[in-house]
Parts: structure tokens; sequence; C-alpha cells
């Protein structure tokens, strides 16, 4: 299928599919509760983009290309298409299923099947918040955007998909990782976006502003059309979770309003969870679906529009 979009730009790199063997990881959830672990699956502590790892030459590649192409025009256009949602028509757990083969390319952390990674964060934040279910089904749903990586959701590349976001119409914050590529970015001159509000307002509500194109935004569009009953703190979760730049360095505050600022306590209480259950956790599927197929008939209809 090819994705329906005018002047669609030059896409820089391809999308690569890798698998690695079950059997070359070890169970290390501890029970009893969540155990962040001090290193990532290749020995190195977490998100370390200067670490000299085996993958850091394709991680600041990636940057480059993401940050010279997510402009403003790029973003609006990537969404008016998307968020047609006339691809395909499947449930919350075949889409699950459907990334079982995809690896992020942008994550210095993370090399195995996305389906243990959202199994993995689900069941580590189930075990410190039994009670907030609606938490729990966040965890397995928040990166299955990612199906845009496939041949059905248009192929794209890595980084319109991947990696951490960041707002388009206004300045790029210095705490933007390689923040120095963005100078390769059409709007990095363009003084309609390149002052600290560009096209918002103080306060206008992060609903309101248009993140960089990727997995997060895209499973936001899906979950809000589809008409999830998840609470707005969900919603905001899965749309600014690769949003760095907020959660860690506080940047672009302004731009909140006093329900992002509520909802932001949450993100940050899951950020932990997404990050650090990127370890060799192995969890058994069959065992936990039966409680995540009973949390997704509760919060969304039984097919989705994608
Ligand atoms: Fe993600
Ligand atoms: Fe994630």
């Amino acid at each position: 299928m090819t994705i329906l979009i005018e002047h669609q730009p030059q896409f820089g790199i391809e999308v690569e599919e890798k698998k690695i063997p079950v059997d070359e990881k070890e169970l290390v959830l501890h029970d009893g509760g969540f155990v962040a672990p001090v290193t990532n699956s290749f020995g190195q502590t977490f998100r370390d983009y200067d670490a000299d790892g085996e993958r850091q030459p394709g991680v600041e590649n990636f940057y480059k290309i993401n940050h010279f192409n997510q402009t403003y025009d790029f973003v609006r256009r990537m969404r008016q298409e998307y968020g047609k949602l006339n691809r395909v028509e499947m449930s919350i757990w075949e889409c699950c299923e459907l990334l079982n083969d995809v690896v992020d390319e942008s994550d210095p952390d993370l090399d195995e099947p996305q389906i243990e990674h959202l199994l993995q964060t689900a069941e580590a934040i189930r075990r410190d918040y039994p009670n907030e279910d609606w938490l729990h089904l966040t965890g397995l749903i928040h990166d299955l955007g990612k199906v845009l990586l496939l041949p059905s959701f248009g192929g794209l590349p890595q980084w319109a998909v991947v990696g951490d976001t960041f707002p388009v119409g206004c300045a790029f914050d210095e705490s933007i990782v390689h923040h120095k590529y963005f100078k390769g970015n059409p709007d990095f001159n363009n003084p309609a976006y390149n002052t600290k509000n560009g096209v918002y307002w103080e306060g206008c509500g992060l609903n309101n502003v248009y993140m960089s194109w990727g997995h997060d935004d895209y499973m936001y569009l899906v979950a809000k059309e589809n008409k999830t009953t998840l609470p707005s703190a969900a919603l905001f979760i899965i749309r600014y979770h690769s949003f760095y730049a907020l959660h860690s360095s506080e940047a672009y505050k302004h731009l909140m309003n006093e329900e992002d600022a509520e909802n932001l306590k949450w993100l940050q209480i899951f950020n932990k969870y997404d990050l650090y259950s990127k370890s060799k956790v192995r969890v058994d599927v069959e065992k936990v679906k039966p409680y995540y197929l009973s949390l997704i008939e509760k919060y969304f209809p039984a097919k989705l529009k994608w």
C-alpha cells in the first residue's frame, strides 16, 4: 500500500527489521515489585546517546535525518493523511501481534520484539499500581503506532515513526537530543516558526500543538478517533511519551494548560516503566493475555479503524 501524500519528502533511510532469538534473554523482573535495572540489553546505562555502543552511529544518523525532515508542513500533511484511518480494521490485540517483528532502531536500549516491551511495561506498572487498570492498558498500547513501519501502513522510514518527539511550529529547544541537526531543518530559519511561541500562544494546551510525526501521535489519533473510554491521562501518555524535552528537561511548559500539568504527573510515572522495563525481561504472553483482553474490551471497541 502506498501513502497518498502530495509532495512526499524523500525518505532518507530504509526500514530494517531484525529478529533476536528469544533464548538469548533471561528473566530479570523480580517478584515483589518493579526493580529498575542499571543497564540495558547492551550493558550500557539507559538513554546514553554518547556511549560507544554498536548501535550508536545509527542512532546519531537517525536523529540527523529526523531533525532535517520533521517540519511543521510535514507534520500537518502526515496528520491529515493518517487521520483518515482508512487502512485497516483490527482489534488492539491483533495490532500487538502485528508488531512482533518490529525493532526500533532509534532506541539505544532496546533490541527485542516490541510485544515483549509492551508486556514488560504493562506488567511492571501492574505490579506497582495494581488498581490503575487504565495505566496497565496504556503500557500495553503506547507503542502500537509503530505499525507505521510496516508496508501495509505505508512503510514509513524509522525517522518518521520512532525516536524522541518535539513540537514543530515553534523554536526547537536546545534540550532536544542532537539539537545541532535542526540547523538543516527549513523551519529553523523561518521567523513564523522559530520563536519561543511560534504559531502557538502561552498556555494554549499541548493538544493544540503539532508534535513531530511518529508512532506516538498516530496511536493517539487512533485511540481518540475510535472513541476509547480511557481517561485523558492515558491519551496524554500515549501522545507525549517520547517528548523527553518536556518530561525530562521541562522545556515547553509555557505551552501547557492546567489539564496538561495534571496529566504530566502520570506521564512521569509511566516514563520510568517505559524506559527501565527495556531489559532482559521475559513475559509469558499466553498467561497474561486474558487479563489484557478484558481491559481492551473495557476501554475499546472490538475492532478499530487504523
Ligand atoms: Fe514509544
Ligand atoms: Fe515504549
